[in-house]
């Protein structure tokens, strides 16, 4: 896809008699000049400069230990220039209003380099100042450096003739949370490379730092193993057109790394799996009917040391395939009436001891993968179904809160962290559910330490997520879903709550924000009758 291939002219063709109306309006530049999610501390002033692409530059200050040859900040410098400058692509040469004095950015980082993973112990701050002809950004990590280019891309905004201006400004920023995470399910329905990209580029416009990728589910199994060819093969929609394979999966990783993004793989076991018997024979438990096999099958069979030697291996693969120390193992909705009817699953828990009590079984699974993830070096998350259910599970693990509405996840998390884990909040931000009218209200007024606790427990809420599940969303529909709808929890994990309780206070930001995403190219529906200084132009 060719996002920037645009031939139509984008400046308003104005019918005649629209244009008195037109010189009326243009008196006032347009200046919501606002950035999203809100900077923890911001003075806008009202000097303001005129700035334009023949004379904009980025430079690295001179004792910047990044300088020329950093991966992550030249590409960002090419992509901001673009994003600064959106007409520049389309009438290349064209150009409205005085000729603007030169304007140079100047960016500098103090510590790590140019070449690593976003990770957990990522530095996000940044300073960002602007001044007449100069802005200077000034982070520790590059991944400080990248917020702060966002939101000066953010401040700059055109008038009705096109010239650019950027205010005078002085920004201190730093993340609330530092998981900040949106979820895309590619099993239920296929996304196309193109739109996970497109994902990840409107992630990066809102701060959202964490991919979660929920590869793979019952419906199908996309991701190309090495080791084990045919759980695509066999179990993907389409054994070529339908999968991922190791170049489009770091394709993937290189494109979020770039814009400061982790990819966290969920390989969701034992539940969930019912794509991945078709490639791997043995790997489910049998289901009976009485005393005959039915021909069906539950989740994997916890019984045979033969899962265990194949989830280890397939897991060992996705370890070396995905950088982060995040491993999410999912564990979630797992229906114990196909182990219940397995005579031999139920002689095994009469060998352990179990009863007939099946989340023990469950348990032990999941000690396994958790064992497992952790010789590999990674840290897992599960989602809380693991905790509600099983009482050994290793303090390092991470629960993922997927159940409820307020003030039940609330008292899920107080419970969770009285334990002493560390938590991730999903529950109120199913983003894949739609009602009428405006629900980003909905996800805004979400209050994640709204439960009762010390602050030692609040502190171990490291973040939340995002979740976009499949079932009814693929490539046609996957974008307007998501935008701006999830803007309002990338502000509630990014900004001061305090700043940002109030909806009707953000509902002109976000508006504003909305019309941004359209000129970025990114087809965000609208969250209220109104328009766009600039109306999306299409492909
Ligand atoms: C930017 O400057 C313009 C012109 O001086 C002013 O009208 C506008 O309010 C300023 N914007 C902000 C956010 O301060
Ligand atoms: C384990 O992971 C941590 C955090 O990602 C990393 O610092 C460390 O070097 C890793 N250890 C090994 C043995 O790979
Ligand atoms: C998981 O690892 C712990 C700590 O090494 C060990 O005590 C436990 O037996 C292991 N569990 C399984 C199911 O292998
Ligand atoms: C905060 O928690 C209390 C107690 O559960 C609840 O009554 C209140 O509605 C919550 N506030 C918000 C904004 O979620
Ligand atoms: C937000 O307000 C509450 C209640 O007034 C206060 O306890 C808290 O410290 C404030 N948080 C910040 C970050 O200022």
């Amino acid at each position: 896809m060719c996002r920037f291939c645009f031939h139509r002219p984008t400046v308003p063709m104005l019918s005649k008699p629209h244009i008195w109306l037109f010189f009326v309006v243009a008196v006032k530049a347009v200046s919501v000049n606002g950035v999203w999610p809100m900077p923890q501390k911001m003075s806008s002033f009202v000097e303001r400069y005129p700035i334009s692409p023949q004379a904009f530059t980025f430079q690295y200050t001179p004792g910047s230990v990044a300088q020329s040859g950093c991966s992550v900040l030249d590409s960002a410098f090419k992509r901001y220039f673009k994003l600064i400058f959106p007409d520049e692509l389309r009438q290349p040469g064209v150009h409205f209003g005085p000729l603007a004095k030169p304007f140079t950015v100047q960016v500098g980082v103090s510590e790590g380099n140019c070449d690593g993973y976003p990770s957990e112990s990522s530095k996000e701050s940044y300073r960002l100042s602007v001044s007449s002809g100069v802005a200077t950004v000034r982070a520790e990590m590059v991944w400080g450096a990248l917020r702060g280019l966002e939101s000066l891309s953010q401040l700059v905004y055109q008038d009705d003739y096109g010239v650019h201006y950027i205010n005078k400004t002085e920004i201190e920023d730093f993340p609330r949370f530092p998981f900040r995470g949106l979820l895309l399910d590619t099993s239920r329905h296929y996304l196309p490379l193109y739109a996970i990209m497109e994902t990840l580029d409107a992630m990066s416009y809102t701060k959202l730092n964490v991919f979660h990728w929920h590869i793979v589910d019952d419906p199908s199994f996309p991701y190309q193993s090495k080791l084990f060819p045919d759980l695509s093969n066999k179990g993907a929609f389409h054994p070529m057109t339908h999968v991922y394979t190791q170049s489009d999966v770091r394709r993937v990783i290189e494109h979020s790394r770039l814009r400061g993004i982790r990819v966290v793989p969920e390989f969701d076991s034992p539940g969930h799996t019912q794509s991945w018997g078709r490639g791997q024979p043995d790997l489910l438990t049998p289901c009976y009917r009485g005393d005959v096999p039915s021909g069906t099958y539950g989740p994997v069979n916890p019984i045979l040391r033969s899962s265990y030697v194949f989830m280890a291996k397939l897991l060992k693969e996705v370890a070396s395939v995905f950088p982060d120390s995040y491993l999410h193992l999912g564990g979630d909705e797992v229906d114990f009436t196909c182990w219940k009817s397995n005579p031999d699953v139920r002689s095994f828990m009469k060998t352990m001891g179990f009863g007939t009590d099946f989340s023990k079984l469950e348990s032990l699974y999941v000690e396994y993968m958790v064992n497992i993830s952790a010789s590999l070096n990674r840290t897992s998350i599960v989602w809380q179904d693991v905790f509600d259910y099983h009482e050994k599970i290793p303090k390092d693990t991470v629960l993922e809160i997927w159940k409820g509405l307020p003030p039940a996840y609330a008292q899920e998390m107080s419970r969770m962290t009285q334990a002493g884990y560390r938590v991730l909040l999903s529950a109120p931000w199913y983003i894949n559910h739609i009602r009428y009218g405006q629900d980003w209200r909905d996800s805004y007024t979400v209050k994640p330490l709204n439960f009762s606790g010390t602050e030692t427990q609040k502190r171990l809420v490291i973040g939340g997520e995002v979740c976009m599940w499949g079932e009814y969303v693929d490539a046609t529909n996957l974008s307007p879903r998501l935008w701006p709808r999830a803007c309002a929890a990338a502000e509630r994990l990014w900004s001061d709550e305090n700043q940002t309780s109030s909806t009707d206070e953000a509902f002109p930001r976000i508006t504003n924000f909305r019309c941004r995403l359209l000129r970025r190219g990114i087809r965000a529906e609208p969250l209220d009758v109104g328009h766009c200084q600039r109306e999306f132009q299409g492909f």
